[in-house]
């Protein structure tokens, strides 16, 4: 297999797998195709735009014809499938574009890939890189998600995830294309769009703004750091069972209260701050329409078959972040003043 489509490469675990695969794999041609979205920031790959086996290639992958374009020109051999619209609170206020990118591009994606392979599929696969939220809400109490739980989606983000699963799972048993799927809990790391918990609250706790807790704060995520994601989907791709589900996480699970006072203690000390004084800027606000209550991800079968792990702990994992986002104020104060959208112009001259 040479040549690889990473697809939403620019955006927050996509830039860390096209690093990790661009410098792992030089006998690979790497082509990251994103449409530069809000969420999508060239400015995250620096580091690699140079690197001969890279190409980055900005399309929309409900584009249909163009995607076809591009299977064809660079011959693609398997796709990692990443792109998407991330975020719940967006999908709460636009589900209509949800469905269109998470389940129309990944339709389109496919049958790109279908027409393009022409039923030989030898050495081809095409792998979605997915999320625990399509499994739904577990009581506090109540078990962990396993790759054979039953799909139960409730907010319009987790439903446009689950269809395309669907629709992953359908070609592979409709027209036999190798197909993988893996199921993520929530990722945290660097180059994350401040939009999501971490890396907002660090930037909020950073300028003294409040902090936006969405009801009691009682609600319950696994978080998994970004490059250990990475490393799980290059080992899934090479690796992994053809047709076959896995879910990865790292037993690492955290109240949202709880977890919000560790990277208070954390920026306060990086800032050189009494450690907690920040924790008067929590701000409980009202909560999150259809808000899940728990996610806790059962990953042994990844670490059983194929013996992934973390290879962070939580607490080196978010010290090193919390770090990352206070030296790297510009990347943030880009990304927050929308200038990183003049990336693009300036690298490609378009
Ligand atoms: P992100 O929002 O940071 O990045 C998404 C990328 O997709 C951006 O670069 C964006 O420009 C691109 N994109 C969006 N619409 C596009 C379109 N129509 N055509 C081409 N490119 C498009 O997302 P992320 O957090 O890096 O998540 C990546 C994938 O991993 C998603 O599929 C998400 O569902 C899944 N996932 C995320 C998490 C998490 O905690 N962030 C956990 C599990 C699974
Ligand atoms: P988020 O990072 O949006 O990930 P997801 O909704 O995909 O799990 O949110 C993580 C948790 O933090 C979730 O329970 C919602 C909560 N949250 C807040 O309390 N306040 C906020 O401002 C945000 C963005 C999230």
């Amino acid at each position: 297999m040479k040549n690889i489509l990473i697809t939403g490469g620019a955006g927050f675990i996509g830039s860390h797998l096209v690093r990790l695969m661009v410098n792992k794999y030089p006998e690979y041609r790497i082509v990251n195709l994103d449409k530069l979205t809000y969420a999508g920031n060239l400015a995250n790959l620096k580091d690699v735009e140079n690197k001969p086996n890279y190409v980055f290639v900005k399309a929309d992958i409900c584009d249909f014809e163009r995607i076809r374009e591009i299977f064809s020109d660079y011959q693609i051999d398997g796709v990692i499938h990443l792109a998407a619209e991330s975020h719940v609170d967006r999908s709460i206020r636009d589900p209509f574009s949800f469905a269109q990118t998470n389940v129309m591009g990944t339709l389109s994606l496919l049958q790109a890939a279908k027409l393009a392979w022409d039923g030989n599929f030898d050495d081809k696969l095409f792998y979605h890189v997915s999320t625990d939220e399509v499994y739904g809400s577990l009581q506090s109490d109540g078990g962990f998600f396993l790759e054979t739980t039953k799909y139960d989606p409730h907010s319009p983000y987790s439903a446009s995830k689950a269809s395309s699963d669907h629709f992953v799972r359908a070609f592979h048993d409709t027209y036999g294309m190798p197909v993988k799927i893996s199921n993520c809990s929530n990722n945290y790391g660097t180059y994350q769009f401040p939009e999501k918990l971490i890396p907002l609250f660090i930037n909020n706790i950073r300028h003294n703004k409040p902090l936006p807790v969405y009801g009691k704060g009682e609600n319950v995520r696994d978080w998994l750091f970004v490059e250990d994601h990475a490393r799980a989907i290059d080992l899934i791709f090479h690796k992994g069972k053809v047709g076959d589900t896995y879910n990865i996480g790292g037993f690492n699970e955290w109240k949202n209260i709880d977890l919000i006072k560790v990277m208070i203690k954390v920026t306060d000390r990086l800032l050189g701050r009494p450690e907690g004084s920040s924790e008067k800027l929590i701000t409980y606000v009202t909560d999150r329409a259809g808000h899940d209550l728990r996610y806790a991800i059962d990953s042994t079968k990844l670490h059983k078959e194929l013996g992934w792990e973390p290879s962070l702990q939580f607490e080196e994992g978010i010290e090193k972040t919390v770090k990352w986002y206070l030296d790297n104020q510009d990347w943030l104060d880009n990304v927050t003043s929308g200038e990183y959208m003049n990336y693009y112009k300036e690298m490609y001259n378009q």
